[in-house]
């Protein structure tokens, strides 16, 4: 099976940015429902090891936070744009649960690469040379800010490529830690929002 690992985002966030779509030749618009911050890409493993992956992403620890959307951009540069995507304001809990995730995946000897997480949340995905209209769709938004949400969980997604596209299925919900009342903090699976 195909894995990866994201934070997904509230419906009316992912509503926001179906609205930011422009014309752009050769682009591919990620549909609203698969519309994802990702923390790692596990890609293809087998049964054995994405029930190990499951044990190891339980262990992490991480408290609720807060993110907030802000800013355009291309990956890997606007001379050859391939991927359009909206960053996330800087949030140190975010890197260190990306960092969590890869190292448990890194545990599970799932090679990552070697490139730094660089948090980002993917809107097309461009087909064709630079355009005219891909450039004028990055300098529209300079100071583009969304609602902030609240992060409660991760989620490990199965993706299965078909020739319809994507299909992302979620596979486990880990919850992180709200405070408890003498201040300590305690993740968990949650039974409800898992899938078995
Ligand atoms: P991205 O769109 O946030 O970059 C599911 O396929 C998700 O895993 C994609 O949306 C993509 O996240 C990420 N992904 C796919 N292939 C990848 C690869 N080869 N390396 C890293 N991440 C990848």
């Amino acid at each position: 099976m195909r894995l990866f690992v994201a934070v997904e985002l509230p419906d009316e966030l992912k509503q926001a940015l179906v609205g930011l779509r422009a014309d752009i030749p050769g682009a591919h618009w990620v549909p609203a429902e698969q519309i994802h911050l990702t923390l790692a890409f596990p890609g293809e493993v087998d049964q054995m090891t994405s029930e190990r992956l499951i044990s190891e992403l339980a262990r992490i620890r991480s408290p609720l936070f807060q993110l907030r959307l802000s800013g355009t951009g291309c990956f890997p540069d606007r001379r050859r744009p391939r991927v359009l995507w909206i960053g996330v304001e800087p949030q140190p809990l975010l890197m260190d649960l990306a960092t969590q995730v890869q190292a448990a995946v890194l545990f599970c000897g799932i090679p990552q690469e070697e490139r730094p997480f660089s948090a980002h949340i993917t809107l097309a995905r461009l087909k064709l040379p630079a355009s005219r209209e891909c450039g004028a769709f990055l300098d529209r938004y300079p100071n583009l800010k969304l609602m902030s949400f609240l992060v409660r969980e991760f989620i490990l997604f199965e993706s299965r490529l078909t020739r319809q596209g994507a299909i992302h299925t979620p596979i486990k919900n880990f919850l992180l830690a709200a405070p408890t009342a003498n201040g300590q903090s305690h993740n968990t699976v949650d039974p409800q929002l898992t899938t078995p």
